[in-house]
């Protein structure tokens, strides 16, 4: 396994296939932010336009902040789990008092902010500030178990640890928001639950799982 060859081929691949996606317009930190909380349970086709409104509505940490939470919630109306909007607004708040609307750039400060867990901070990190950071989740995980043949049961909680010391050994300190978005996308377009196109794969020929056939078995996932 060659790692500069893998970072190479996954940016590489991600910079040509990327989708065009409005929270890919640029990198402010807020559009990042706003967009990984809703991407958490949903979809990005559904995703799209309330991302484009929600935007419009409350471009900024002070607007957001001042807004009043009934039109929060009416903004956030069909994509569910309001508590991300109401722990939104909360964080959103919190960095208007203590940083002066500025989304914090390390670990410690963004971690403390309500709703903000390990993937969104990581997230934010890398996409926004360019920082060597892990942001893993479900596609995270299932391509590199596949990639490197981790048998670690998905459905465990403290598996998501593991995953992201692999990722801290394996991301780009050159372009780790390309590393990071180009996991995720490979994840969605690629490297699939079921069926995956191995075969339009940028990584094929560094996959432990495609080269024993055995992409379909992974990642373990015990329960459910
Ligand atoms: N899923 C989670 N985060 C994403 C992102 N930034 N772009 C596309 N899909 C995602």
């Amino acid at each position: 396994f060659n790692k500069t060859q893998f970072q190479n081929s996954l940016i590489e691949w991600f910079k040509k296939e990327q989708r065009i996606l409005p929270w890919r317009e640029n990198q402010d930190p807020y559009r990042v932010w706003v967009s990984e909380i809703m991407l958490q349970q949903t979809r990005v086709d559904t995703v799209i336009p309330y991302f484009n409104h929600f935007m419009e509505k409350f471009p900024d940490p002070k607007s957001l902040a001042e807004a009043d939470e009934q039109e929060v919630l009416k903004a956030w109306e069909g994509l569910g789990y309001y508590s991300r909007a109401r722990n939104l607004q909360t964080a959103v708040k919190e960095v208007v008092a203590d940083y002066d609307g500025v989304v914090p750039d390390n670990p410690k400060d963004l971690g403390e902010l309500k709703g903000v867990g390990p993937y969104t901070k990581g997230a934010i990190l890398s996409i926004a500030y360019d920082t060597p950071e892990p942001a893993v989740d479900g596609n995270v995980m299932r391509v590199l178990s596949r990639i490197l043949h981790v048998e670690d049961d998905i459905a465990k909680p403290s598996t998501r640890k593991v995953f992201e010391q692999l990722v801290r050994e394996l991301i780009s300190e050159e372009d780790p928001s390309s590393f990071n978005q180009g996991m995720m996308e490979l994840g969605a377009l690629i490297c699939t639950p079921k069926n995956p196109s191995c075969l339009l794969c940028p990584i094929q020929d560094q996959c432990r799982a495609f080269e024993q056939g055995i992409e379909t078995e992974l990642p373990v996932k015990t329960s459910k």
